[in-house]
């Protein structure tokens, strides 16, 4: 029988900035689902990275289901209440609308959903991130699916050798494409290297595959807050499901992939690019210039709509020396303080408050003598090519 986790979440205020939840709002979603999940859900789990509360949920009612949402989205409901009482700073800040009207895609929360057929045993990570954007989780997807020098399983494992497909969303546009893996891999790269653009949404199994033909087997939630308000209310930080073993990346190799820090765009306003510190869930308070960006891995089996776990996977000694050289990293970047390529490029500033304070400027501008014929002058040097 089918089976669907849907991991939903939301940042719906924090203490004292955007540091960390308060216990008793994420104590308060937890109640609420708790409480009304009752034929709805067959299991649940509730936790936080940073300042964003993470609901992760088994049931068979499939993806885009409006129940299942709207379980969501009231409970996200109650927690803001609560916020809102204690005066959390951005109390119900990703709660975008006031009524809810079947999806909660669109709406603020961040949405990775899959419908599985579960194996004998299922395994799989739920990945969280603060501090950043969908496109951070581009590089340790294609690590985990596509990169043999992370993934030994693409050469070891016949089940594995055929590789996998990537479904790739440009956010910008509003359009998707699916490419392969090993043989299309630098298409694949040509495009997700640009991660504020083109997200990594699904992977799945090719037919080929021996024990799991055709699944979905990693989700990323893809949801641009940013475009959806139209101006900066905090990044969007993302989540993602990834199966795991038996055909697909072992738990090993799948964290593997943040073994090495890599720079991802969010940290302090959304605006500065910053390394990625894998932590145990007790390791995420955003403190250091609302940071570092952070990621935190918690591993489920699923049997029979159950869940068992989770395992706090990053809580571990053999990540210490990520840690340490995501903080060597940071002291390096902050010396850098508002310049480029510490903070983001011009184009990525555009939803953040600093248009607001080169418009002010705008008037006070006289043109450069010449410049126009500099310009000219550039392009007929072109022309001649
Ligand atoms: P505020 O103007 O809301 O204080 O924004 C600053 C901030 O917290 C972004 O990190
Ligand atoms: P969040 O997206 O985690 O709310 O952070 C916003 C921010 O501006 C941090 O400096
Ligand atoms: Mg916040
Ligand atoms: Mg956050």
């Amino acid at each position: 029988m089918k089976t669907t986790i849907s991991h939903i979440k939301a940042d719906i205020g924090s203490l004292p900035g955007h540091t960390t939840v308060y216990a008793p709002v994420e104590d308060e979603v937890r109640k609420y689902v708790k409480n009304n999940s009752a034929g709805l859900v067959t299991d649940f789990y509730v936790t936080h990275i940073g300042d964003d509360i993470q609901i992760t949920m088994a049931h068979e009612k499939g993806i885009d289901n409006p129940e299942i949402h709207g379980l969501a989205w009231e409970a996200f409901k109650a927690g803001t209440a609560l916020a809102k009482k204690v005066g959390l700073y951005g109390a119900g800040q990703d709660l975008l609308k006031d009524a809810f009207s079947g999806n909660i895609k669109g709406m603020g929360p961040g949405v990775a959903e899959m419908e599985i057929t579960p194996r004998k045993s299922e395994p799989f990570i739920i990945y969280m991130m603060d501090k950043t954007e969908p496109g951070a989780f581009n590089f340790p997807i294609f690590k985990m699916f596509a990169d043999p020098f992370n993934t030994p399983g693409l050469v070891i494992d016949p089940n594995m050798h055929e590789g996998f497909r990537f479904e790739i969303w440009d956010v910008v546009d509003g359009k998707k494409i699916e490419l392969s893996s090993p043989d299309q891999m630098y298409d694949i790269l040509a495009m997700i290297g640009s991660k504020s653009r083109y997200v990594v949404k699904r992977v799945y199994t090719k037919e080929t595959h021996e024990k799991l033909p055709d699944e979905n087997v990693a989700v990323v939630t893809t949801d641009k807050l940013s475009l959806i308000a139209g101006e900066y209310v905090g990044k969007d930080d993302p989540a993602a499901i990834v199966r795991i073993q038996s055909g697909l990346p072992a738990s090993g190799e799948s964290l593997e992939a943040f073994s090495h820090p890599f720079l991802v765009s969010g940290w302090m306003r959304g605006s500065f690019n910053g390394p990625l510190m894998p932590v145990g869930i007790n390791g995420s308070k955003m403190t250091r210039f609302d940071g570092p960006p952070r990621v935190a891995a918690l591993g489920f089996v699923l049997k029979d709509g159950k869940l068992a776990g989770p395992v706090d996977l990053f809580d571990d000694v053999a990540f210490d020396g990520a840690r340490k050289t995501a903080l060597e990293m940071t002291d390096h970047l902050r010396r850098m303080g508002p310049f480029e390529p510490h903070r983001l490029p011009e184009s990525d500033m555009e939803y953040t408050t600093l248009p607001k304070v080169l418009n002010s400027l705008a008037d006070k501008f006289s043109p450069i003598e010449n410049h126009e014929k500099k310009h000219k002058l550039k392009e007929s040097v072109r022309d001649m090519d």
